[in-house]
């Protein structure tokens, strides 16, 4: 447990600002700084306290929450006050490159604070989405030591003492998340361009999602014997997806998502003929196809 039920955020994007209001609706005392202070009023008409400089912000309590764009933010911001940071939990939950994850770990230890990394797999900003969750990852007992205080901001997953697990996991749900987003733009234009109805489209559409998550389980377990596919199923992709990219293509949607798709198919195809046995998308996206 955390000696104060209290807590500093620093960063308020929309990300810090929704942190501050789940904290200040559990009854956590929250004192807020962000670079742009205007952003702090709204906070402070709701509770929160206001710190005036970043020394400030970390003395007030022994828990920081950072919430900044990158890690190069928390070099800038946290690098102003080096010397409040011994003795301190610093919670950072901005994204960033694993790796520069494990480097800020290990910055902020150099200053003699304690270090959780965290990755935000949360709807949007709405954190109290009840399919929001947060990964942590770093020293077990640190997180034990903070995870109630904590509790107020979604649903938590530990994943590990490697600094750089919650962004491996986070970076990685994101990698389908940016595909995922805009392929079902490229979907909702086609149905649009097309002259059809797109709320019944996604009615359709919506409707099993159990779907997606079956083939991902089907293609994870694919994945640890070598990779979904054969030949013939690389080709049958490959002939789909040139029908998605006429059906794109004729009614004026950019089709080059698909494209991408098709030419992985391609590669595979000429792989898997080159090797003379499957060489699955799986390998050429992992990089063991030679
Ligand atoms: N928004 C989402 O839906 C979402 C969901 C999950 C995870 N995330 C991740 O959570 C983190 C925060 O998200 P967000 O949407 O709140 O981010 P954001 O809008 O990009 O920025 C958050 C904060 O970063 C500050 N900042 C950026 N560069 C800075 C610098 N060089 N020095 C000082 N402050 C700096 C901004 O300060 P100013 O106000 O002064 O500009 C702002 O307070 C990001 O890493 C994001 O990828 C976001």
């Amino acid at each position: 447990m955390s000696a104060k039920n209290s807590v500093t955020v620093i960063g308020l994007g929309p990300m810090g600002r929704s942190m501050v209001k789940a904290f200040l609706d559990a009854g956590v005392e929250v004192t807020v700084w962000n670079r742009t202070a205007a952003k702090a009023d709204a906070m402070v008409e709701l509770g929160a306290k206001r710190a005036a400089t970043v020394a400030e912000a970390l003395d007030a309590n022994e828990v920081t929450v950072v919430s900044l764009t990158h890690y190069q933010a928390m070099y800038d911001v946290l690098g102003q006050a080096t010397d409040h940071l011994k003795g301190k939990v610093i919670a950072n939950l901005s994204s960033d490159s694993p790796e520069n994850t494990r480097k800020g770990a290990e910055w902020a230890l150099g200053h003699g604070a304690r270090y959780l990394v965290g990755g935000f797999m949360s709807q949007g900003d709405d954190i109290a989405h009840p399919d929001s969750y947060l990964y942590f990852s770093g020293p077990q007992d640190l997180f034990d030591a903070h995870k109630d205080l904590l509790r107020p901001l979604s649903r938590q997953e530990y994943l590990g003492e490697d600094y750089g697990l919650a962004q491996v996991f986070y970076q990685a749900e994101l990698a389908l998340f940016h595909a995922f987003l805009i392929g079902w733009e490229q979907a909702l234009a086609i149905v649009d361009r097309s002259g059809a109805d797109i709320d019944r489209f996604v009615a359709n559409a919506s409707s099993h999602p159990n779907s997606y998550r079956d083939f991902m389980r089907e293609f994870a377990e694919a994945a640890k014997a070598g990779g979904w596919g054969d030949l013939h199923s690389f080709k049958m992709m490959h002939a789909g997806a040139q029908h998605v990219i006429e059906a794109s293509v004729d009614v004026g949607v950019d089709a080059s998502l698909t494209e991408t798709a098709q030419d992985f198919y391609q590669r595979a195809i000429d792989a898997s003929e080159r090797a003379g046995r499957p060489v699955p998308v799986y390998q050429l996206l992992r990089g063991t196809d030679a």
